[in-house]
């Protein structure tokens, strides 16, 4: 291992061994060679495979997983290209692995020329999220839901409400505070029922060259006069960044509920929300059903030093009606998430103590996109 260890570009304490940080990580990693042939497998690769190192080192990735793989090709471009690529939302579906649904990571080993690093994780949040959304059970209950509010609630508020008002015309002072309280709950209630209405709306939005930067501004200048005015707003801005294909009101909407989150998470002393963009090569998400990938190249991140999202949270976090505050409706989260997908992107957060970062990836404008 003095080998390896020398290798390393950061000190390792000596007595302790990168085989065993590798062998206690969770996630799958592989070298593969020049040949396409596993020279390195690490005990959580083991698992998946269901077999020993001594098998799965010496076979060819394209034998373990199966020839048409598209893993194979991303180690290849991560090999020819020297870069780092990512997918998300590979399927692999073999008798040893069975099926599964995971992100790929494929990195070349500089030090060995012709080799790559391979990482395999089971199905990112993010995209579990995607999936959840579009799946049929989730979206319908949201939708369904919205459908009937609008009917069933909203139509006859319209008609309390008018009720109220006739009744305030001749009603006394006493009991024109009753009638207002009316009027102000019903129009709270239609506000719910408005917000609600936007997750059945099944048409295709429309897109065209947004430039992310003048919607962050936006929104900063937006959240500064309002609810964010006690926070510090950093921007760490990649100017280069080439416009989004998307919709602009949606995506003010995506980054007005992502940063209102923040700064309700952040501390009423010191709080600070980090925003910031970036060109990442190599994200692209794999389209069910189909062998076309998606890039994502554009990446905003909302960071906020607040307490952190609770672990039981998590998993939920954007189911519509998951709320931990005393007056939230819970949708934010759902809507955004709503939007980020009708834009065939992703959003993924991680989140600790004092660090909590909302990544949302996007495609850019490509020729041939409409606009
Ligand atoms: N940046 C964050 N830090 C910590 N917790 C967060 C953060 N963002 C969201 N959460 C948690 O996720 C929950 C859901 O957020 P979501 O935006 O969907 O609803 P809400 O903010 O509670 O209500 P609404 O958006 O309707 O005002 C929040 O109640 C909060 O507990
Ligand atoms: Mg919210």
């Amino acid at each position: 291992m003095a080998k390896s260890s020398a290798m390393l570009r950061h000190p390792v304490a000596p007595q302790l061994d990168p085989a065993l940080v590798l062998g206690a990580l969770a996630s799958t990693v592989l070298v593969v060679d020049e040949d396409g042939v596993v020279r390195y497998v690490n005990a959580a690769g083991e698992q998946m495979f269901a077999s020993g190192a001594a098998y799965i080192c010496g076979h060819a990735l394209a034998d373990l997983l199966s020839p048409d793989s598209p893993i194979l090709s991303v180690v290849l471009q991560a090999r020819d290209e020297s870069i780092v690529v990512s997918e998300y939302g590979i399927a692999i579906d073999t008798p040893r692995t069975g099926h599964r649904v995971l992100t790929v990571q494929a990195a070349p080993v500089v030090e060995l020329p012709g080799s790559v690093v391979v990482s395999l994780y089971e199905q990112s949040m993010a995209a579990k999220i995607g999936t959840q959304l579009s799946s049929r059970s989730a979206a319908r209950s949201v939708t369904a839901m919205a459908a009937m509010l609008a009917h069933e609630v909203k139509n006859p508020l319209s008609g309390i409400r008018g009720a109220a008002q006739l009744l305030e015309q001749g009603a006394g002072e006493d009991d024109r505070v009753l009638t207002r309280l009316i009027v102000d709950e019903t129009d709270r209630i239609v506000g719910l029922v408005d917000r609600m209405e936007v997750f059945s709306d099944k048409r295709p939005i429309e897109r065209g060259p947004v430039n992310i930067h003048q919607v962050l501004e936006h929104v900063r200048r937006l959240a500064e006069n309002g609810f964010g005015r006690a926070v510090r707003f950093v921007e760490t801005y990649d100017p280069s960044l080439p416009p989004v294909y998307g919709n602009r009101d949606q995506l003010v909407q995506v980054f007005l509920n992502l940063i209102k989150n923040a700064a309700e998470a952040v501390p009423a002393d010191g709080g600070e929300i980090v925003l910031s963009t970036a060109y990442q090569h190599g994200i692209r998400l794999a389209l069910p059903g189909s062998e076309a990938r998606r890039h994502l190249p554009l990446a905003v991140s909302i960071q906020d030093n607040g307490p952190g999202i609770p672990d039981d949270l998590r998993p939920h976090m954007f189911d519509a009606f998951v709320t931990t505050k005393p007056t939230g409706t819970g949708l934010g989260l759902a809507l955004v998430a709503k939007i980020v997908g009708d834009h065939g992107g992703i959003i993924e957060f991680e989140s600790m103590p004092r660090r909590t970062v909302f990544r949302v990836m996007l495609p850019m404008v490509q020729e041939g996109d409409v606009s």
